[in-house]
């Protein structure tokens, strides 16, 4: 069918939003509008407003709206173009373009006999199954709780472990062994031919119209050998572009509204157990453009259920990355630590433990959030900021302000950043334009200084210094050598540099070498350095004394960063017990560290008072 604006308008013209809802909600008529309950979310009271003047819809809760084609588009489940004929359906308009078929496919004939020899094969696997070498492989799908009615379903298959008999029967049906090449069966071995997947049970995989294109072939008894052999890419199979299932799963998700993304096939077995049919396994690989492509097309809520283990979750981040730019709407199972996947916790826990696994469903931001809560990888300030940096766009879609305390207090444990400062940064988001680059909203933030600011304040003084006094040049490159502070450190070593070629140290110079030497940052460099400058309220004489007092403060906190890290460290996965003996062995050094301290400063102010006697 083709479609365009002129015929979309031409079927709006002809129907009346408010019949159109009428015919799948009761609505009833409030002034000039007429009212319905939203069945877009959980509503007590109407809050679908439809205006006959306008020809749209709006629900005030949860803002969805459109016109009558976008009504039954969602609610229904369907395309726009299904929904513009359905609605021109119901409003008894016609037009031939409905009628155009865009193009007729044309028959691939080389397809066309690789199918053949799929279909044949697959019978065979089946066929396998019910005879006495196969009795081993219909035990196995038992063991795993694979029943009749399963194994019929998904046309589940035994190989023989004669794969030279298996080419054989195909070749006496007619195909050639060019065909049994060709879909990657055929293995062949000093002149034998026979099938790669003998021996094994086998899990055929079905395109988007349930015909068979390749298999895998599982191992039966537990050995080195791979656990799965999959076909090759031919043809008819290209890895990249399967979802199991979805020949199945596109028909239910319309009805169910959602459909499950799982990690094997395994997993979609165990969820068919319990009723749920709308679900897809990639065949263990990441998530590609194609799979995004056929997701989409399915236009329903996507619900990402990968293992719960650490490269699971790792790989759940990518994928939410992936559909989130894509425009898809999606939730994630919040595996709550669990690593079992669904095929697990229905053998172990139960059918009720896996609906109510399955049910757990949260948004992007909550999982990315327990995500870096749970497993803690960011270690350097970068890291932080690169985290926090994701976030903005995130953040700012947050509507509800008790959200977004929530997130911020969990970034805020996460980097070790305050609230405010995070805050802060999200305000100055909002102020831009949507468009403009994070990067640019990313300037200028400097979390750490809050935390750290008696480092923070010494190494902002030593600086302060360094743009006076050459002394002060030298004792950084011979006591200090680098900031903690990333802007700092640059500025320094800029400093440094001048005086080195010049022998001594000009403010104007100093920023005539920023200018030239282009760093990416220069703006905030130059920024950061005129506002010290102008800054009063710093000692005036510059001596040894100051100098050595600011590379004290600057050890002591660095000190006692690094415990903090040590510490962070040493506790991460540690059972209640030997956190609890951790602890009291940092606390016991810490005291140490500062009764010795208090010792010293004791003694230089009994030195002091003997000399103020003597
Ligand atoms: N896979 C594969 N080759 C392997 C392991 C896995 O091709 N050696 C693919 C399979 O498509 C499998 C998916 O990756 O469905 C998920 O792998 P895994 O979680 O290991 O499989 P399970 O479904 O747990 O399989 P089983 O329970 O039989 O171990
Ligand atoms: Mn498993």
């Amino acid at each position: 069918m083709k479609f365009d604006q002129e015929l979309v308008n031409e079927v709006l013209k002809r129907a009346n939003i408010v019949d159109i809802i009428s015919s799948y909600l009761t609505v009833t008529k409030k002034g000039k509008e007429y009212l319905a309950l939203c069945p877009f979310h959980d509503d007590s009271s109407p809050s679908l407003h439809i205006s006959p003047d306008k020809q749209i819809f709006k629900c005030f809760v949860d803002g969805t709206g459109g016109s009558a084609i976008t009504f039954v588009q969602k609610y229904e489940h369907i395309s726009f173009a299904e929904a513009l004929v359905k609605v021109a359906k119901m409003v008894g308009y016609d037009d031939p373009r409905f009628h155009e078929e865009v193009h007729v496919k044309p028959v691939d004939q080389r397809k066309e006999t690789l199918l053949k020899c799929t279909r044949d094969l697959t019978t065979y696997y089946q066929y396998a199954l019910s005879t006495s070498e196969g009795k081993e492989g219909l035990d196995y799908f038992e063991s795993r709780n694979l029943d009749a009615n399963l194994r019929a379903k998904f046309r589940l298959g035994y190989a023989f472990k004669n794969g030279q008999a298996t080419c054989k029967y195909l070749l006496d049906r007619g195909h050639s062994l060019k065909t049994l090449e060709d879909i990657g069966i055929a293995s062949i071995n000093s002149g034998i031919t026979s099938d790669r997947n003998q021996g094994r049970v086998i899990f055929p995989i079905m395109d988007e119209d349930g015909e068979p294109i390749g298999y895998s072939a599982r191992r039966i008894a537990q050995s080195d050998e791979a656990k799965y052999i999959n076909s090759p890419e031919t043809y008819l199979f290209h890895k990249s572009s399967v979802l199991y299932n979805y020949h199945i799963a596109k028909e239910k998700a319309r009805i169910a509204g959602y459909v499950y993304l799982l990690e094997g096939f395994m997993d979609v077995f165990a969820l068919a157990k319990i009723g749920i049919e709308s679900a897809v396994a990639v065949m263990g690989t990441a998530l590609t453009p194609e799979h995004i492509g056929m997701l989409r097309k399915l236009n329903v809520e996507v619900r990402v259920c990968l293992d719960g283990d650490l490269p699971g979750q790792t790989a759940t981040l990518k994928v939410a990355r992936a559909l989130d730019e894509a425009g898809i709407k999606f939730r994630i199972v919040d595996a709550k630590g669990n690593t079992k996947d669904p095929d697990e916790i229905l053998n172990q826990d139960g059918e009720a433990a896996l609906r109510y696994y399955l049910n757990d469903l949260v948004y992007r931001a909550d999982f990315a959030l327990n995500y870096y809560l749970k497993s803690n990888p960011l270690k350097t300030l970068d890291e932080k900021k690169v985290l926090i940096k994701q976030f903005i766009p995130i953040l700012q879609d947050v509507q509800s302000q008790l959200e977004l305390d929530s997130y911020l207090r969990k970034l805020s444990e996460i980097t070790g950043f305050e609230v405010e400062s995070i805050r802060d940064l999200l305000k100055k988001a909002r102020r831009l334009p949507k468009e403009a680059n994070v990067t640019e909203v990313m300037t200028d933030f400097h979390p750490e200084r809050k935390v750290l600011k008696k480092l923070f304040l010494a190494e902002r003084e030593m600086l302060f210094q360094m743009i006076n006094n050459k002394e002060a040049v030298l004792f950084y490159e011979t006591k200090i050598n680098v900031f903690y502070d990333e802007i700092y450190r640059q500025i320094a070593s800029f400093i440094v540099e001048c005086y080195k070629n010049n022998s001594y140290v000009d403010l104007l110079n100093v920023m005539t070498l920023i200018e030239t030497s282009e760093p990416k940052n220069a703006e905030e460099l130059t920024n950061e350095l005129v506002n010290l400058a102008m800054e009063k309220n710093h000692p005036s004489e510059c001596t040894l004394e100051l100098l050595n007092g600011l590379l004290d403060s600057m050890n002591e906190e660095k000190t006692n960063i690094s415990e903090k890290d040590m510490l962070e460290d040493a506790l991460r996965g540690k059972d209640e017990l030997t956190q609890a003996r951790i602890l009291a062995d940092y606390n016991r050094r810490k005291m140490l560290r500062e009764e010795k301290k208090e010792k010293a400063i004791k003694n230089t102010r009994s030195q002091v008072e003997k000399e103020d006697d003597d």
